[in-house]
């Protein structure tokens, strides 16, 4: 009988392969793009300079930067037949849906989708890059049967994303809020969508296929779906006063708390600090009083939490906890939270691609089977 080999459930703690593109620093709550420091990046850089470092693994020179911004502002329109389809769908299905289904039709529009030469994949990206905000834009406006906006090719990526969904050009804290949310998730090492991303672009199927597991991975609440629910239950606490009861029983009902916990990250989410500094910016711009309760919730939230779980169990919050109230500072729907996710995350699961088809192996772990074998097998009519 074979002995039962360790089994390191959801792969925890298993390195699967090299790479040069991020570090996370789960116990000191550090992270690095390409070396560079998320904080650096946040106050310094942008969401194209970012994505060009992450797939480039330099930053750009004056020339290379406004070459890789002029490809990005000629592709952010979409195919009408893209648009339809977004028309159809987005009044009746959940906005990460409409994001699978019409990232996934981009394929249609590439003549030679399965070119997987490095200057091909590296242009797909970008096409992707530069498509995937006007299709989340596009499905907020016909999810409340709105007319699509066109994208501006005088404004930037992110605050594009903000215009073509909202009509009105962003002012300038309103372009550095959506902006820091992008370069924040553009990317996090070998997550769980990242790593599906990976598995299969492995099997050497094309980039379209291959950014379309990655939003369907990314939906789940254990992983992006979690900014999402984390604000539906600050909206579900309602009141400040209400927060402490809230959670504690939460907590003794064995209820997941959404937007704290991680799996690398044992102390606070660098990404999360940075969101939560630029909330409390935005308390000095009269903020709405909906904002103003959604942060004193989320604050006393915060403050139990790590009470009770920080140092104890190394559960601290991670970015989606106070990205719900960041988006709500800007008027945006709870639904769009993770189609933002995604938008931002193709610079990071574009960059991995690349990096994986340099040195290719399938991807094809083992199960220790436990079932019996040999079972003889009886026709229909005898069972
Ligand atoms: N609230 C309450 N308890 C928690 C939480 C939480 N958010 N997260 C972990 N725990 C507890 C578990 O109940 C478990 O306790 P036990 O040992 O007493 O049984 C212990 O911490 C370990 O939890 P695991 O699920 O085994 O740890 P794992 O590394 O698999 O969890 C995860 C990581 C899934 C992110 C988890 O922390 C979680 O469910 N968080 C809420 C969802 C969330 O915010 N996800 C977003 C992550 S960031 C991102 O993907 C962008």
């Amino acid at each position: 009988m074979n002995t039962k080999p360790t089994i390191n459930y959801g792969l925890e703690g298993i390195y699967v392969d090299e790479s040069a593109i991020s570090k996370v620093d789960g116990q000191n709550g550090k992270l690095w793009y390409r070396g560079y420091s998320i904080e650096d990046l946040a106050e310094k850089s942008n969401f194209e300079e970012v994505s060009y470092l992450l797939i480039y693994g330099k930053l750009p020179t004056k020339t290379e930067y406004e070459e890789f911004v002029t490809k990005l502002k000629e592709r952010m329109d979409l195919p009408e037949e893209v648009k339809k389809v977004i028309k159809a769908m987005a009044p009746v299905a959940h906005p990460m849906d409409v994001m699978r289904t019409a990232t996934s039709m981009l394929v249609m529009f590439d003549k030679d989708p399965s070119n997987k030469d490095l200057d091909a994949t590296v242009d797909k990206v970008i096409t992707l890059i530069a498509k995937l905000p006007t299709i989340a834009a596009a499905t907020g406006r016909f999810r409340e049967k709105k007319s699509f906006i066109p994208p501006d090719n005088s404004l930037g990526l992110s605050e594009n994303f903000l215009y073509m969904l909202t009509g009105k050009r962003p002012n300038k804290f309103e372009s550095k809020l959506i902006d820091l949310m992008f370069i924040l998730h553009a990317e996090h090492s070998t997550n769980a969508s990242t790593f599906s991303v990976l598995v299969t672009a492995s099997t050497l199927a094309d980039v379209y296929a291959a950014t379309t597991t990655g939003i369907g991975t990314l939906k789940g609440p254990l992983h992006g779906g979690a900014d999402e629910s984390a604000l539906n239950m600050i909206n579900a606490i309602g009141n400040p006063d209400n927060t402490e009861k809230y959670i504690e029983e939460a907590l003794e009902g064995k209820q997941r708390i959404m937007g704290f916990g991680h799996r690398v990250y044992k102390a606070y989410d660098p990404r999360a600090k940075l969101v939560r500094s630029y909330l409390e910016e935005s308390l000095t711009k009269e903020p709405s009083d909906e904002v103003k309760k959604l942060l004193q919730i989320a604050l006393r939230a915060e403050k139990l939490m790590i009470d009770k779980l920080g140092n104890a169990k190394g559960i601290w919050p991670n970015i989606d906890f106070f990205a719900g109230p960041l988006y709500r500072v800007l008027g945006i729907d709870s639904k769009l939270f993770t189609p933002i996710f995604v938008a931002s995350r193709m610079s990071g699961w574009g960059s991995h691609i690349v990096e994986y088809w340099h040195n290719n192996k399938l991807v094809r772990p083992l199960e220790y089977y436990t079932g019996p074998l040999d079972v003889p097998y009886k026709p229909i009519e005898q069972r």
